[in-house]
């Protein structure tokens, strides 16, 4: 895993952004994996401002909330209208958002997984983490080896978003997600994580035992991951000061 840490989420934001921007440049009919959260949205104002391509990719989001309709305000189709495609070239046709009103929710999990697989994989996964260590929404005990399909959020989860809902009883039960085995066949892993309140899952996922207890740690099994962190998000990591070194420290071709 690379460890880039910046002093503050603007700083690490905009470099992940710089980052993802390099990547549709190289490669503009690449499969983006998309995430959601606060921690996206900065992420998305950055890329609209940078006036990239979009015509040529596939966007695969990593999950939706089951009950909602695409028009919910706080279904993730909305999110991602609002923060990014309605502001960018995409073609609507190209992008892939599970669907939280899905009669058949295995069918239409499978379905999403083969569709990802004939798209030819995803080049790049962005992730957010939560503060139980989720990715995508699966929470602790998830399988290493999951795929696509339904999930319960914990507690914790309904605690953290009931924010975005203005309370905790208003934020559905249930969500489709893509699985952890899902994330690890992407070819570039992406994550951003920022503030004190993400510092304890981050250092049990970079630093911590792989462990379905945090589905973050199976990144470790990943051959390229980068991690965006801020100092709050850093703060215990254990390792954190050879991180920085080694950012220093990178060759001109491999910075970003
Ligand atoms: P957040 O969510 O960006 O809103 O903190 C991250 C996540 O739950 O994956």
């Amino acid at each position: 895993m690379e460890i880039i840490i910046q002093p503050t989420p603007d700083a690490a934001t905009n470099i992940a952004a710089r980052l993802l921007a390099r990547l549709i440049r190289e490669k503009p009919a690449s499969v983006l994996g998309l995430a959601t959260g606060g921690t996206m949205e900065a992420l998305y104002r950055q890329l609209v401002s940078m006036k990239l391509d979009w015509s040529k990719l596939t966007t695969f989001n990593l999950d939706e909330y089951v009950g909602l309709s695409p028009q919910h305000p706080q279904s993730y189709h909305s999110f991602m209208w609002e923060h990014l495609f309605s502001h960018v070239n995409i073609a609507i046709k190209s992008v892939n958002i599970p669907d939280g009103l899905a009669k058949d929710i295995p069918i239409a999990c499978e379905n999403y997984e083969r569709k990802i697989f004939a798209a030819g994989g995803i080049d790049v996964q962005l992730l957010g983490i939560g503060t139980s260590g989720h990715i995508g929404f699966n929470e602790p005990t998830s399988s290493l080896a999951s795929r696509t399909r339904i999930k319960t959020l914990t507690p914790q989860t309904l605690r953290d978003n009931a924010r975005f809902f203005g309370n905790e009883s208003g934020v559905p039960h249930h969500v489709i997600t893509m699985g952890i085995g899902t994330i690890l066949e992407s070819r570039h892993c992406v994550l951003l994580a920022f503030g004190e309140k993400k510092a304890r899952a981050i250092a049990e996922a970079v630093e911590g035992p792989i462990t379905a207890m945090n589905p973050a740690s199976a990144l470790q099994l990943h051959p390229k991951v980068t991690v965006f962190l801020d100092e709050a998000a850093a703060a215990e990591l254990k390792m954190k000061d050879y991180y920085r070194w080694v950012y220093e420290q990178k060759p001109g071709w491999q910075k970003i």
